[in-house]
């Protein structure tokens, strides 16, 4: 490809990226939304550069991602995928594979997770024959404790599958000490929570396997996109097997005869010599990710850090600004955490002279983008009803976040502005719907039921 002609179209990129740019706030005009991708004129370039290369499977970018990838959380490998949800498949997959014999997970054995959170870090569990066990979560941080967990095992309990809240640490240190003391894998969802700490150390460290999601509501994006993660080199190469169709080879497409013997294999009951780029040691499936996926990763990885220092600067901001409104549970940190928050959970308190949906249809009028805790409380989903499950203890937390949580944005592409506009917002409705309150009883009052 003619290079000069290249770096013009770049140029003209760049160019139309910054006659593009508009940066306006209109309170109660502008959306300001739950979530988004950050894209400058970087992020448009690499993509640009990649489609005109016609780089449109997985191939040099996809290669480097992965290893600055591995490199930024500290780990040996990184494998990417298409999804998050898909990371989350495999990383479970590859704990039910052959190649690790007596320890691997079988149908019927059970996997901990929580019960309010999103679908597809549970979906797996059932997805390979395995059986969710729902614990509750806390209030506030919205994550479970490790004592909750701890209560749940069973004699079949094999492994741990949970993801960070909203980009807040579950007590990582504590899970995977007990799942050390009770032969447990762990498979740390990190999704919402890339670049958050729990103990000093990154989440995504913490478990046998971790994943993470790059659709543009995360930390970095790549559209579509995610990434499974791991220190142990053994699981890292089912993990390459199970995505890449469950192929014994690891030549990268387009390589041949890396190892030296392509054609002196005898695996299975195949004759001597069949080609091993198509042998298959395991039940796989396709779930790669492209080229023009992993150069948007590369060009966002290098804002990783600024992302993240937005993200908690908006939170803090946050936070302070609705220090003293009555009627709401503010969000905290779980002990020993420095979030990079995915999100600015609230929860409306029983006593509220309001509901969440009241709150949330005046945030919406004026075009403050809320959510839900994802699924709240998925045993009470249509999807999981009739699923084998098992529930330790109550999940009276999960029902509370089901029926009265809710969260506002807190990522990068909002600015200190539009934070204030959702704080003032917050405290105006509060004021207005407890100046219309009836006047309370004067004496004596209980404490507030959460
Ligand atoms: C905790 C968690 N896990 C997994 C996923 C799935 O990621 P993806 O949308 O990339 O499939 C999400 C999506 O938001 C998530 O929040």
């Amino acid at each position: 490809m003619n290079s000069t002609r290249k770096a013009q179209i770049m140029a003209e990129v760049r160019r139309l990226h910054r006659e593009n740019a508009t940066d306006e706030f209109v309170p109660g005009v502008t959306p300001i939304l739950s979530s988004g991708a950050v894209l400058d004129e970087d992020d448009r370039v690499a993509l640009a550069e990649s489609a005109i290369e016609l780089r449109i499977a997985a191939g040099v970018a996809a290669r480097k991602f992965e290893s600055a990838f591995a490199r930024t959380l500290g780990l040996r490998k990184a494998h990417l995928t298409n999804s998050g949800s898909s990371a989350n498949l495999l990383a479970l997959s590859a704990l039910t594979s052959p190649q690790l014999d007596d320890l691997r997970l079988r149908p019927g054995d059970e996997v901990v997770t929580v019960a309010a959170g999103f679908p597809t870090t549970v979906n797996p569990i059932i997805q390979n024959g395995l059986t969710p066990v729902f614990v509750d979560v806390e209030l506030g941080t919205y994550n479970t404790t490790a004592e909750r967990i701890e209560a749940a095992i069973g004699p079949r309990t094999r492994a741990i599958m949970i993801a960070h809240a909203l980009g807040n640490p579950y007590p990582a240190e504590e899970v995977a000490q007990l799942a050390e003391d009770r032969g447990l894998f762990v498979v740390e969802d990190n999704c919402d929570a890339v670049g958050s700490l729990h103990k000093g150390r990154l989440t995504g460290t913490f478990g046998d396997v971790s994943t993470v999601s790059f659709y543009p509501a995360h930390h970095i994006t790549m559209g579509e996109g995610g990434c499974v993660l791991t220190a142990n080199l053994a699981l890292a190469r089912i993990v390459e097997s199970m995505r890449d169709w469950g192929r014994d080879c690891w030549c990268e497409p387009g390589e041949d005869n890396t190892c030296l013997k392509r054609f002196a294999y005898q695996l299975g009951d195949l004759p001597e010599g069949y080609d091993h780029k198509y042998i298959f040691s395991h039940v796989g499936y396709n779930l790669k990710s492209t080229d023009l996926q992993a150069s948007l990763g590369l060009s966002q990885l290098r804002k990783l850090p600024e992302f993240g220092a937005a993200r908690r600067r908006n939170w803090q901001r946050l936070r302070a600004g609705l220090a003293d409104v009555p009627g709401l549970l503010l969000p905290e940190p779980t002990a020993g955490s420095d979030p990079s928050w995915f999100g600015f959970a609230i929860t409306v308190r029983s006593d509220a002279p309001y509901t969440r949906r009241e709150l949330v249809d005046f945030l919406e009028s004026r075009r403050i983008g809320t959510r839900r805790l994802f699924g709240g409380n998925l045993t009470r989903h249509p999807a999981y009803r009739d699923r084998e499950h098992r529930v330790a203890g109550q999940l009276t937390n999960s029902d509370i976040i089901t029926d009265r949580t809710f969260w506002v944005g807190v990522y990068p592409g909002i600015t200190a502005e539009m934070i204030d506009y959702v704080a003032q917002s917050i405290r105006e409705f509060a004021a207005r719907r407890r100046a219309a309150a009836p006047p309370r009883p004067s004496a004596p009052v209980p404490a507030p039921q959460l």
